[in-house]
Protein backbone atom coordinates (compact mmCIF):
# COMPACT_ATOMS: atom_id res chain seq x y z
CA UNK A 1 0.00 0.00 0.00
CA UNK A 2 1.23 3.25 -1.17
CA UNK A 3 2.16 6.53 2.05
CA UNK A 4 -0.02 9.43 1.68
CA UNK A 5 3.10 11.26 -0.16
CA UNK A 6 3.75 8.42 -2.60
CA UNK A 7 -0.42 8.61 -3.42
CA UNK A 8 -0.15 12.09 -3.85
CA UNK A 9 3.12 12.19 -6.12
CA UNK A 10 1.56 8.96 -8.11
CA UNK A 11 -1.48 11.08 -8.91
CA UNK A 12 0.37 13.94 -10.15
CA UNK A 13 2.58 12.00 -11.85
CA UNK A 14 -0.52 9.92 -13.55
CA UNK A 15 -3.36 12.35 -13.72
CA UNK A 16 -2.00 15.65 -13.78
CA UNK A 17 -4.68 18.25 -12.85
CA UNK A 18 -8.25 16.72 -12.34
CA UNK A 19 -11.51 18.94 -12.73
CA UNK A 20 -11.72 20.48 -9.69
CA UNK A 21 -14.29 20.01 -7.16
CA UNK A 22 -14.37 23.18 -5.12
CA UNK A 23 -15.18 23.47 -0.84
CA UNK A 24 -14.35 26.86 -0.85
CA UNK A 25 -15.89 30.36 -0.45
CA UNK A 26 -15.52 30.98 -4.27
CA UNK A 27 -17.04 27.96 -5.79
CA UNK A 28 -14.71 26.64 -9.35
CA UNK A 29 -15.75 24.53 -11.30
CA UNK A 30 -13.66 24.34 -14.65
CA UNK A 31 -16.15 21.59 -16.38
CA UNK A 32 -18.97 23.79 -16.08
CA UNK A 33 -19.85 25.24 -19.70
CA UNK A 34 -20.92 28.80 -17.35
CA UNK A 35 -18.23 29.17 -15.92
CA UNK A 36 -16.41 28.45 -18.87
CA UNK A 37 -18.43 31.25 -20.60
CA UNK A 38 -16.65 34.40 -18.72
CA UNK A 39 -14.54 32.72 -16.32
CA UNK A 40 -12.97 36.12 -15.72
CA UNK A 41 -15.64 37.20 -13.66
CA UNK A 42 -15.23 34.01 -11.53
CA UNK A 43 -11.62 35.24 -11.40
CA UNK A 44 -12.86 38.71 -10.14
CA UNK A 45 -14.45 37.25 -6.99
CA UNK A 46 -11.91 34.94 -6.28
CA UNK A 47 -9.22 37.87 -6.20
CA UNK A 48 -11.32 39.97 -3.98
CA UNK A 49 -12.56 36.93 -1.68
CA UNK A 50 -9.57 34.23 -1.45
CA UNK A 51 -6.80 35.10 -3.49
CA UNK A 52 -5.11 32.56 -2.49
CA UNK A 53 -7.81 29.78 -2.26
CA UNK A 54 -7.80 25.88 -1.38
CA UNK A 55 -9.62 23.56 -3.53
CA UNK A 56 -9.64 19.71 -3.86
CA UNK A 57 -9.18 18.10 -6.67
CA UNK A 58 -10.87 14.80 -7.90
CA UNK A 59 -8.66 12.82 -6.29
CA UNK A 60 -8.70 14.38 -2.78
CA UNK A 61 -5.28 16.12 -3.51
CA UNK A 62 -5.38 19.93 -1.63
CA UNK A 63 -4.38 22.50 -4.04
CA UNK A 64 -3.59 26.50 -3.44
CA UNK A 65 -4.98 28.29 -6.35
CA UNK A 66 -3.17 32.18 -6.77
CA UNK A 67 -5.01 34.76 -8.58
CA UNK A 68 -3.44 37.80 -7.71
CA UNK A 69 -0.73 39.33 -10.11
CA UNK A 70 1.77 39.64 -7.26
CA UNK A 71 1.00 36.17 -5.56
CA UNK A 72 1.51 34.75 -9.06
CA UNK A 73 5.47 35.98 -9.58
CA UNK A 74 5.95 35.71 -5.88
CA UNK A 75 5.15 31.98 -6.40
CA UNK A 76 6.94 31.45 -10.29
CA UNK A 77 10.65 32.91 -8.50
CA UNK A 78 10.42 30.81 -5.05
CA UNK A 79 12.59 28.05 -5.87
CA UNK A 80 10.69 26.29 -2.70
CA UNK A 81 8.11 25.71 -4.80
CA UNK A 82 9.57 22.95 -7.35
CA UNK A 83 8.50 20.72 -9.98
CA UNK A 84 9.60 17.26 -9.55
CA UNK A 85 7.91 15.58 -6.82
CA UNK A 86 11.17 13.47 -6.50
CA UNK A 87 13.01 16.06 -5.07
CA UNK A 88 10.70 16.29 -2.00
CA UNK A 89 13.43 13.90 -1.25
CA UNK A 90 15.86 16.68 -1.56
CA UNK A 91 14.04 18.43 1.36
CA UNK A 92 14.04 15.82 3.57
CA UNK A 93 11.38 13.33 2.91
CA UNK A 94 12.33 10.24 4.26
CA UNK A 95 9.37 8.27 2.82
CA UNK A 96 10.22 8.83 -0.46
CA UNK A 97 13.60 7.26 -0.11
CA UNK A 98 13.78 3.59 -1.96
CA UNK A 99 10.63 4.81 -4.21
CA UNK A 100 11.93 3.32 -7.74
CA UNK A 101 12.34 4.76 -10.97
CA UNK A 102 9.77 4.10 -13.03
CA UNK A 103 11.32 4.49 -17.27
CA UNK A 104 8.31 3.26 -19.30
CA UNK A 105 7.88 5.58 -22.64
CA UNK A 106 5.39 7.68 -21.69
CA UNK A 107 6.92 7.96 -17.90
CA UNK A 108 10.03 9.30 -20.46
CA UNK A 109 8.03 11.97 -22.35
CA UNK A 110 6.19 13.24 -19.35
CA UNK A 111 8.89 13.55 -16.86
CA UNK A 112 12.30 13.86 -18.84
CA UNK A 113 11.83 17.40 -19.89
CA UNK A 114 12.89 20.54 -18.81
CA UNK A 115 9.07 21.54 -17.23
CA UNK A 116 8.56 18.64 -15.38
CA UNK A 117 12.31 19.61 -13.36
CA UNK A 118 13.70 21.97 -10.97
CA UNK A 119 17.72 23.05 -11.12
CA UNK A 120 19.95 21.61 -11.51
CA UNK A 121 18.37 19.61 -13.97
CA UNK A 122 16.43 22.17 -15.28
CA UNK A 123 18.93 24.17 -15.89
CA UNK A 124 21.39 21.59 -17.69
CA UNK A 125 18.13 20.65 -20.12
CA UNK A 126 17.08 24.08 -20.86
CA UNK A 127 19.98 25.31 -21.66
CA UNK A 128 20.78 22.56 -23.92
CA UNK A 129 17.71 23.72 -25.92
CA UNK A 130 18.41 27.33 -25.62
CA UNK A 131 21.27 26.60 -27.41
CA UNK A 132 19.57 25.89 -30.92
CA UNK A 133 15.80 26.97 -29.87
CA UNK A 134 17.84 30.80 -30.33
CA UNK A 135 15.52 34.19 -30.97
CA UNK A 136 17.68 34.30 -34.06
CA UNK A 137 16.67 31.43 -35.21
CA UNK A 138 13.14 32.28 -34.62
CA UNK A 139 13.60 35.26 -36.71
CA UNK A 140 14.79 33.51 -39.69
CA UNK A 141 11.39 31.65 -39.42
CA UNK A 142 9.64 34.83 -40.79
CA UNK A 143 9.46 34.09 -44.33
CA UNK A 144 9.30 30.52 -44.25
CA UNK A 145 5.72 31.52 -41.65
CA UNK A 146 4.27 33.70 -43.92
CA UNK A 147 4.66 31.26 -46.76
CA UNK A 148 2.84 28.66 -45.00
CA UNK A 149 0.25 31.10 -43.58
CA UNK A 150 -0.57 32.33 -47.07
CA UNK A 151 -0.78 29.24 -48.42
CA UNK A 152 -3.61 27.82 -45.81
CA UNK A 153 -5.67 31.13 -46.93
CA UNK A 154 -5.26 30.03 -50.36
CA UNK A 155 -7.09 27.28 -49.63
CA UNK A 156 -9.90 28.68 -47.45
CA UNK A 157 -10.19 31.37 -49.79
CA UNK A 158 -12.60 30.14 -52.34
CA UNK A 159 -15.06 29.02 -49.21
CA UNK A 160 -16.36 32.26 -47.87
CA UNK A 161 -17.22 30.76 -44.93
CA UNK A 162 -15.12 28.24 -42.82
CA UNK A 163 -13.96 27.32 -39.34
CA UNK A 164 -11.24 29.77 -38.50
CA UNK A 165 -9.63 27.26 -35.80
CA UNK A 166 -10.10 23.67 -37.92
CA UNK A 167 -9.37 25.43 -41.02
CA UNK A 168 -6.37 27.84 -40.09
CA UNK A 169 -4.94 28.29 -36.75
CA UNK A 170 -4.82 24.24 -36.14
CA UNK A 171 -2.89 23.73 -38.81
CA UNK A 172 -0.10 26.53 -38.81
CA UNK A 173 1.43 25.54 -35.43
CA UNK A 174 1.98 21.92 -36.48
CA UNK A 175 3.14 22.77 -39.55
CA UNK A 176 5.48 25.43 -38.20
CA UNK A 177 6.85 22.94 -35.39
CA UNK A 178 7.22 19.67 -37.81
CA UNK A 179 9.58 22.28 -40.67
CA UNK A 180 11.76 23.98 -37.89
CA UNK A 181 12.24 20.78 -36.07
CA UNK A 182 12.82 18.52 -39.64
CA UNK A 183 9.85 16.38 -39.69
CA UNK A 184 8.09 15.63 -42.76
CA UNK A 185 4.90 17.59 -42.65
CA UNK A 186 2.99 14.64 -44.03
CA UNK A 187 3.30 13.40 -40.13
CA UNK A 188 1.29 16.23 -38.59
CA UNK A 189 -1.46 14.11 -38.16
CA UNK A 190 0.35 10.71 -36.65
CA UNK A 191 2.49 13.41 -34.38
CA UNK A 192 -1.15 15.47 -33.55
CA UNK A 193 -2.58 11.66 -32.56
CA UNK A 194 0.08 11.00 -29.99
CA UNK A 195 0.06 14.25 -28.90
CA UNK A 196 -3.56 14.20 -28.04
CA UNK A 197 -3.43 10.70 -26.49
CA UNK A 198 -0.07 11.59 -24.51
CA UNK A 199 -1.42 14.98 -23.02
CA UNK A 200 -4.92 13.57 -21.31
CA UNK A 201 -4.19 14.66 -17.82
CA UNK A 202 -6.51 11.71 -16.38
CA UNK A 203 -4.44 8.36 -16.62
CA UNK A 204 -7.80 5.92 -16.53
CA UNK A 205 -8.18 1.96 -16.80
CA UNK A 206 -9.34 2.97 -20.13
CA UNK A 207 -6.65 4.89 -21.69
CA UNK A 208 -3.57 3.52 -20.02
CA UNK A 209 -2.81 1.37 -22.94
CA UNK A 210 -3.22 3.36 -25.50
CA UNK A 211 -0.90 5.89 -23.90
CA UNK A 212 2.07 3.89 -23.56
CA UNK A 213 1.54 2.85 -26.88
CA UNK A 214 1.39 5.80 -28.41
CA UNK A 215 4.66 6.69 -25.97
CA UNK A 216 6.51 4.06 -27.88
CA UNK A 217 5.34 4.64 -31.59
CA UNK A 218 6.38 8.34 -30.43
CA UNK A 219 10.37 7.10 -29.23
CA UNK A 220 10.06 4.54 -32.17
CA UNK A 221 9.31 6.88 -34.70
CA UNK A 222 11.87 9.13 -33.34
CA UNK A 223 14.62 6.50 -33.41
CA UNK A 224 14.38 6.84 -37.53
CA UNK A 225 14.10 10.29 -37.52
CA UNK A 226 17.95 10.47 -35.12
CA UNK A 227 19.21 7.96 -37.39
CA UNK A 228 18.28 9.52 -40.90
CA UNK A 229 19.14 12.95 -39.59
CA UNK A 230 22.66 11.25 -38.02
CA UNK A 231 23.50 10.37 -41.49
CA UNK A 232 22.24 13.25 -43.40
CA UNK A 233 22.12 16.18 -41.45
CA UNK A 234 19.95 19.19 -42.33
CA UNK A 235 19.39 22.78 -41.31
CA UNK A 236 16.67 22.02 -38.91
CA UNK A 237 16.39 21.70 -34.74
CA UNK A 238 16.69 18.19 -35.17
CA UNK A 239 20.37 17.78 -36.60
CA UNK A 240 21.48 20.90 -34.27
CA UNK A 241 20.30 19.28 -31.26
CA UNK A 242 21.78 15.80 -32.81
CA UNK A 243 25.04 17.38 -33.01
CA UNK A 244 25.37 19.43 -29.85
CA UNK A 245 24.59 15.94 -28.30
CA UNK A 246 27.74 14.79 -30.22
CA UNK A 247 29.75 17.19 -27.41
CA UNK A 248 27.40 16.84 -24.24
CA UNK A 249 27.71 13.37 -22.80
CA UNK A 250 25.24 14.55 -20.36
CA UNK A 251 22.21 15.33 -22.27
CA UNK A 252 20.49 11.28 -22.82
CA UNK A 253 18.32 9.86 -25.75
CA UNK A 254 15.76 9.73 -23.42
CA UNK A 255 16.10 13.69 -22.54
CA UNK A 256 16.21 14.32 -26.13
CA UNK A 257 12.97 12.38 -26.54
CA UNK A 258 11.28 14.26 -24.16
CA UNK A 259 12.75 17.58 -25.18
CA UNK A 260 11.25 17.13 -28.50
CA UNK A 261 7.84 15.87 -27.22
CA UNK A 262 8.04 18.71 -25.19
CA UNK A 263 8.14 21.28 -27.87
CA UNK A 264 5.37 19.67 -29.77
CA UNK A 265 3.23 19.27 -27.46
CA UNK A 266 4.01 23.23 -25.25
CA UNK A 267 4.24 24.83 -28.45
CA UNK A 268 0.75 23.60 -30.27
CA UNK A 269 -2.66 24.27 -28.36
CA UNK A 270 -1.14 27.43 -27.41
CA UNK A 271 -0.54 28.86 -30.15
CA UNK A 272 -3.57 27.48 -31.55
CA UNK A 273 -5.76 29.41 -29.31
CA UNK A 274 -3.63 32.33 -28.92
CA UNK A 275 -4.39 33.59 -32.56
CA UNK A 276 -8.15 31.78 -32.22
CA UNK A 277 -9.13 33.91 -29.02
CA UNK A 278 -7.00 36.92 -30.07
CA UNK A 279 -9.11 36.51 -33.93
CA UNK A 280 -11.98 36.43 -31.37
CA UNK A 281 -11.17 39.46 -29.41
CA UNK A 282 -10.79 41.41 -32.82
CA UNK A 283 -14.30 40.15 -34.13
CA UNK A 284 -16.56 40.88 -30.96
CA UNK A 285 -14.94 44.44 -30.76
CA UNK A 286 -15.61 45.64 -33.75
CA UNK A 287 -13.95 49.57 -33.25
CA UNK A 288 -10.54 47.14 -31.99
CA UNK A 289 -10.61 45.71 -35.57
CA UNK A 290 -11.08 48.76 -37.10
CA UNK A 291 -7.87 50.67 -34.81
CA UNK A 292 -6.25 47.48 -36.37
CA UNK A 293 -7.25 47.43 -39.77
CA UNK A 294 -6.60 50.86 -40.32
CA UNK A 295 -2.96 51.28 -37.95
CA UNK A 296 -1.55 47.44 -39.14
CA UNK A 297 1.56 48.81 -36.70
CA UNK A 298 -0.50 48.08 -33.55
CA UNK A 299 -0.19 44.49 -34.57
CA UNK A 300 2.79 43.74 -31.51
CA UNK A 301 0.60 45.65 -28.76
CA UNK A 302 -2.30 43.72 -30.19
CA UNK A 303 -1.09 40.70 -29.76
CA UNK A 304 0.60 41.21 -26.29
CA UNK A 305 -3.05 42.41 -25.49
CA UNK A 306 -4.61 39.58 -26.74
CA UNK A 307 -1.97 37.36 -24.39
CA UNK A 308 -3.23 39.38 -21.55
CA UNK A 309 -6.99 39.89 -22.11
CA UNK A 310 -7.35 36.04 -23.36
CA UNK A 311 -3.97 34.15 -23.36
CA UNK A 312 -4.60 30.23 -24.11
CA UNK A 313 -2.70 29.14 -21.37
CA UNK A 314 -5.45 29.45 -18.15
CA UNK A 315 -3.08 28.36 -15.25
CA UNK A 316 0.57 27.05 -14.62
CA UNK A 317 1.34 22.92 -14.55
CA UNK A 318 1.62 21.97 -10.79
CA UNK A 319 4.48 23.24 -8.70
CA UNK A 320 4.61 21.58 -5.28
CA UNK A 321 5.38 23.12 -1.51
CA UNK A 322 8.98 21.73 -0.70
CA UNK A 323 8.26 22.99 2.56
CA UNK A 324 5.91 25.15 4.56
CA UNK A 325 5.62 28.44 3.00
CA UNK A 326 3.82 31.38 4.13
CA UNK A 327 2.74 33.65 1.68
CA UNK A 328 0.41 36.53 2.21
CA UNK A 329 -0.91 35.11 5.65
CA UNK A 330 -1.48 31.55 4.17
CA UNK A 331 0.60 28.90 5.14
CA UNK A 332 0.55 26.34 1.98
CA UNK A 333 2.04 23.30 3.45
CA UNK A 334 4.96 21.09 2.55
CA UNK A 335 3.77 18.64 -0.37
CA UNK A 336 0.74 20.36 -1.40
CA UNK A 337 -0.02 21.86 -4.77
CA UNK A 338 0.04 25.42 -5.84
CA UNK A 339 -1.48 26.16 -9.54
CA UNK A 340 -1.21 29.75 -10.65
CA UNK A 341 -4.32 31.48 -11.98
CA UNK A 342 -2.45 33.58 -15.62
CA UNK A 343 -6.17 34.39 -16.60
CA UNK A 344 -6.91 35.88 -13.31
CA UNK A 345 -2.84 37.65 -12.52
CA UNK A 346 -3.11 39.20 -16.16
CA UNK A 347 -6.87 40.88 -15.15
CA UNK A 348 -5.64 42.07 -11.96
CA UNK A 349 -7.04 45.33 -11.33
CA UNK A 350 -4.34 46.68 -9.21
CA UNK A 351 -1.79 46.16 -12.43
CA UNK A 352 -4.40 47.19 -15.30
CA UNK A 353 -6.02 49.83 -16.20
CA UNK A 354 -9.90 49.06 -16.74
CA UNK A 355 -8.28 45.32 -16.48
CA UNK A 356 -11.47 43.51 -18.01
CA UNK A 357 -11.15 45.60 -21.24
CA UNK A 358 -9.59 45.07 -24.48
CA UNK A 359 -7.17 47.64 -25.86
CA UNK A 360 -4.57 46.97 -28.43
CA UNK A 361 -3.15 50.44 -27.69
CA UNK A 362 -2.43 49.23 -24.28
CA UNK A 363 0.98 50.27 -23.49
CA UNK A 364 4.35 48.42 -21.84
CA UNK A 365 1.43 45.36 -20.81
CA UNK A 366 3.93 43.34 -18.36
CA UNK A 367 1.29 40.29 -18.59
CA UNK A 368 2.29 36.27 -17.26
CA UNK A 369 0.70 34.75 -20.47
CA UNK A 370 4.63 33.11 -21.15
CA UNK A 371 4.81 32.37 -17.37
CA UNK A 372 7.75 33.73 -15.43
CA UNK A 373 10.79 32.91 -13.61
CA UNK A 374 13.00 30.30 -14.57
CA UNK A 375 10.16 28.51 -16.74
CA UNK A 376 9.28 31.31 -18.56
CA UNK A 377 8.05 30.03 -21.95
CA UNK A 378 11.05 29.03 -24.79
CA UNK A 379 8.67 29.19 -27.12
CA UNK A 380 7.44 32.96 -26.62
CA UNK A 381 9.39 34.65 -29.93
CA UNK A 382 8.04 32.01 -32.12
CA UNK A 383 4.39 32.08 -30.39
CA UNK A 384 4.31 35.71 -30.84
CA UNK A 385 5.82 35.30 -34.61
CA UNK A 386 2.87 32.93 -35.73
CA UNK A 387 0.28 35.10 -34.54
CA UNK A 388 1.67 38.81 -35.51
CA UNK A 389 1.74 37.04 -38.94
CA UNK A 390 -1.43 35.28 -38.87
CA UNK A 391 -3.62 37.94 -37.92
CA UNK A 392 -2.11 40.24 -40.27
CA UNK A 393 -2.75 38.10 -43.14
CA UNK A 394 -5.99 37.43 -42.62
CA UNK A 395 -6.74 41.21 -42.11
CA UNK A 396 -4.92 42.11 -45.38
CA UNK A 397 -6.60 39.05 -47.26
CA UNK A 398 -10.10 38.51 -45.83
CA UNK A 399 -10.92 42.25 -44.46
CA UNK A 400 -14.65 41.59 -44.00
CA UNK A 401 -14.16 38.18 -42.19
CA UNK A 402 -17.19 38.23 -39.23
CA UNK A 403 -18.41 35.54 -37.17
CA UNK A 404 -20.96 33.25 -38.42
CA UNK A 405 -23.12 33.77 -35.57
CA UNK A 406 -24.11 35.90 -32.54
CA UNK A 407 -21.18 35.63 -29.47
CA UNK A 408 -23.77 33.59 -27.75
CA UNK A 409 -23.95 30.49 -29.22
CA UNK A 410 -19.92 30.76 -28.86
CA UNK A 411 -18.65 27.79 -26.94
CA UNK A 412 -15.98 27.33 -24.60
CA UNK A 413 -14.08 24.39 -23.90
CA UNK A 414 -14.50 23.04 -20.48
CA UNK A 415 -10.59 22.56 -19.86
CA UNK A 416 -8.84 23.57 -16.89
CA UNK A 417 -5.63 24.29 -19.25
CA UNK A 418 -6.58 25.50 -22.40
CA UNK A 419 -8.88 28.28 -22.93
CA UNK A 420 -9.79 28.21 -26.54
CA UNK A 421 -13.12 28.17 -28.50
CA UNK A 422 -14.66 24.75 -29.30
CA UNK A 423 -16.07 26.13 -33.04
CA UNK A 424 -15.11 29.36 -34.32
CA UNK A 425 -17.49 29.60 -37.71
CA UNK A 426 -16.50 32.53 -39.85
CA UNK A 427 -18.20 34.14 -42.96
CA UNK A 428 -16.48 36.76 -45.42
C1 LIG B 1 1.93 31.05 -28.29
C2 LIG B 1 1.56 30.84 -27.16
C3 LIG B 1 2.26 30.23 -26.00
C4 LIG B 1 1.92 30.45 -24.71
C5 LIG B 1 0.81 31.37 -24.22
C6 LIG B 1 2.81 29.67 -23.88
C7 LIG B 1 2.76 29.66 -22.51
C8 LIG B 1 3.68 29.03 -21.69
C9 LIG B 1 3.67 29.09 -20.25
C10 LIG B 1 2.63 29.83 -19.42
C11 LIG B 1 4.73 28.38 -19.80
C12 LIG B 1 5.14 28.19 -18.33
C13 LIG B 1 4.31 27.10 -17.65
C14 LIG B 1 4.58 27.00 -16.17
O1 LIG B 1 5.43 27.72 -15.64
O2 LIG B 1 3.92 26.16 -15.52
C15 LIG B 1 5.41 27.85 -20.95
C16 LIG B 1 6.54 27.07 -20.90
C17 LIG B 1 7.10 26.49 -22.01
N1 LIG B 1 6.74 26.70 -23.34
FE1 LIG B 1 5.28 27.90 -24.02
N2 LIG B 1 3.67 28.98 -24.68
C18 LIG B 1 3.40 29.30 -25.99
C19 LIG B 1 4.06 28.83 -27.10
C20 LIG B 1 5.14 27.97 -27.08
C21 LIG B 1 5.85 27.49 -28.24
C22 LIG B 1 5.54 27.90 -29.67
C23 LIG B 1 6.80 26.62 -27.79
C24 LIG B 1 7.81 25.82 -28.54
C25 LIG B 1 7.73 25.43 -29.76
C26 LIG B 1 6.71 26.59 -26.34
C27 LIG B 1 7.52 25.84 -25.52
C28 LIG B 1 7.55 25.94 -24.14
C29 LIG B 1 8.50 25.20 -23.30
C30 LIG B 1 9.57 24.23 -23.78
C31 LIG B 1 8.23 25.56 -21.97
C32 LIG B 1 8.94 25.07 -20.71
C33 LIG B 1 10.03 26.04 -20.30
C34 LIG B 1 10.76 25.62 -19.04
O3 LIG B 1 10.30 24.72 -18.32
O4 LIG B 1 11.84 26.18 -18.78
N3 LIG B 1 5.69 27.40 -25.95
N4 LIG B 1 4.75 28.26 -22.10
Amino acid sequence: MKNPIEKKIHSLETKGACPYLSKSNVPINFEDPIFNKSPELTFQKLRSNAPIQQITLGDGFPVWLISKFDDAVYVLRDPRFIKSPNNLRVFGDETLKGQTKRTTSAYILRRFHMLANDPPEHTRLRNFAQKAFTPKIIAGMRAQIQKITNELIDKIESNKKFDFIDDFAYQLPIIVIAELLGLPVEDREKLRNWSDILIEVQVTEKNKQSIEDSADAFIDYLKNVFALHRKEPKNDLISAFLKLQETDDNMTEDELYATIFLLIIAGHETTVNLISNGMYALLSHPEQLNLLKNNPELIHSAVEEMLRYNGPVINSTMRLAAEDILINGVTIKKGEGVLVIFLSANHDETKFDNSLSFDITRKNIKHLAFGYGIHFCIGAPLGRLECEIAITAILNRLPNLKLDHTADSIEWRTSNIIRGLKKFPVIF
